[in-house]
């Protein structure tokens, strides 16, 4: 079993990673819950394929579960399926000293994680992630909501979770659009942080599209790494952390447009990347060369971006809604080389509507994913 911290003084956490951790979700919960009751909540697509392990295992090791199930999709991650879950809550009683446990990909987490900061101001959570978004990303940093129909997670928390259950075996049950969609995250990490794990994405590109799990292994380990140490260092984004959002302005203007069902967040996210890395080669951020490594790796490793046939002034207007907008100015994380990054706010209205319209073109003309 590999084992991360995240270090955040008392709210400090472990990450554990292995194949099957499932089957031990309970023992390693037992060990940090405050009583022996558990609300799981997952979708029904999750939990025929892992509730009854999960349950087993919670079970076995002492605990009282109630099954809270919201339907599959990022169109339910809404207000009203939160008080659903909430309602359950208090209809099981669950209690201050209790836990809510999320199986599932980003969207029961987030949604679970949500409920969890708002029943009774705040009760515990644990993170069981079942989708590679979920294992490299969402289930670690403590960012919990719901969409609004004005946006994507315009309402929400900072609730971190107590402990992440990470097993790796659940990826094999996952769909390709959904693998690829995680993959949209992973990248962002090279990208913008880390040079050396980008230059093993690309070593790799055919055991990542062959699922390998010592490579899958690697990347999950490598991406939870870096996510903590950015989440240890500036937990409420008020500086680094903001890196994360690589591609995700464009991204959520997308998802949004397309009405939260047409795009997987990863591909909205990597569609967003590519206006992003235009944007930062215009702005004189990104040199060519590095600029065609990163289009190569989407490209060879066939994530599907094929950009939707929007109106990029519609994009732009869609993207000011974002949360990231700061007395009225986009704030943008643009790549400065492969490795590293800037913020800025100055980037003309019509460079980003040229980048969007150049990532649109050039995701049609290249065909990534086929
Ligand atoms: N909180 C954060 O920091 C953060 C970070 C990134 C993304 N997100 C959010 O995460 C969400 C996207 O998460 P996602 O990509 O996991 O989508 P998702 O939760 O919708 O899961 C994708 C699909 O895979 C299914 N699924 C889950 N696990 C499976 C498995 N093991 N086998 C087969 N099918 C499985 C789900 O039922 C769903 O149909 C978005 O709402 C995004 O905003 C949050
Ligand atoms: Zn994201």
């Amino acid at each position: 079993m590999q084992e991360l911290e995240v270090s955040l003084n008392e709210r400090s956490y472990f990450i554990k990673i292995a194949s099957g951790l499932l089957n031990d979700a309970g023992a390693l919960l037992r060990g940090i819950s405050r009583n022996n009751k558990v609300m799981l909540v997952s979708n029904p697509t999750v939990y025929s394929l892992y509730g009854q392990k999960a349950l087993d295992s919670l079970e076995k090791a002492g605990f009282t579960v109630h099954v809270a199930l919201m339907p599959d999709g990022e169109a339910y991650k809404n207000m009203d399926e939160a008080l659903k879950i909430l309602d359950e809550g208090f209809a099981c009683g669950l209690e201050r000293g209790s836990t809510v446990a999320a199986l599932g990909g980003g969207v029961v987490g987030d949604l679970a994680g949500f409920a969890a900061a708002i029943y009774q101001r705040g009760i515990d959570f644990v993170q069981f992630p079942t989708t590679l978004l979920a294992q490299v990303d969402s289930s670690v940093g403590g960012k919990v909501a719901v969409n609004h129909p004005r946006g994507k997670n315009l309402i929400g928390a900072f609730h971190q979770p107590r402990l992440v259950v990470i097993d790796t075996d659940t990826l094999s049950t996952l769909e390709k659009r959904d693998y690829y969609s995680g993959l949209g995250e992973v990248f962002k990490y090279g990208i913008v942080n880390d040079e050396s794990f980008f230059a093993y994405l690309e070593e790799q590109v055919e055991q990542i599209a062959a699922r390998n799990k010592d490579c899958l292994a690697y990347i999950i380990y490598n991406s939870c790494r870096i996510k903590s140490e950015i989440v240890a260092a500036d937990e409420k984004e008020e500086g680094w952390r903001a890196v994360l959002n690589l591609g995700h302005t464009f991204g959520h203007a997308i998802e949004q447009l397309t009405g939260y069902g047409s795009y997987r967040h990863g591909e909205a996210v990597a569609m967003g990347t590519m206006a992003a890395i235009y944007l930062a080669w215009d702005e004189g951020l990104l040199p060519e060369e590095e600029a065609s490594r990163i289009k190569e790796l989407y490209r060879k490793t066939g994530i599907p971006i094929v950009f939707p046939e929007l109106n990029p002034e519609e994009v732009y207007q869609a993207m000011l809604n974002d949360k990231k907008v700061v007395n009225g100015r986009l704030r943008l994380i643009l790549p400065a080389g492969i490795g590293a990054f800037t913020i800025r706010d100055d980037c003309s209205k019509e460079k980003i509507l040229k980048a969007i319209a150049k990532a649109q073109s050039d995701c049609q003309a290249v065909k990534f994913g086929g």
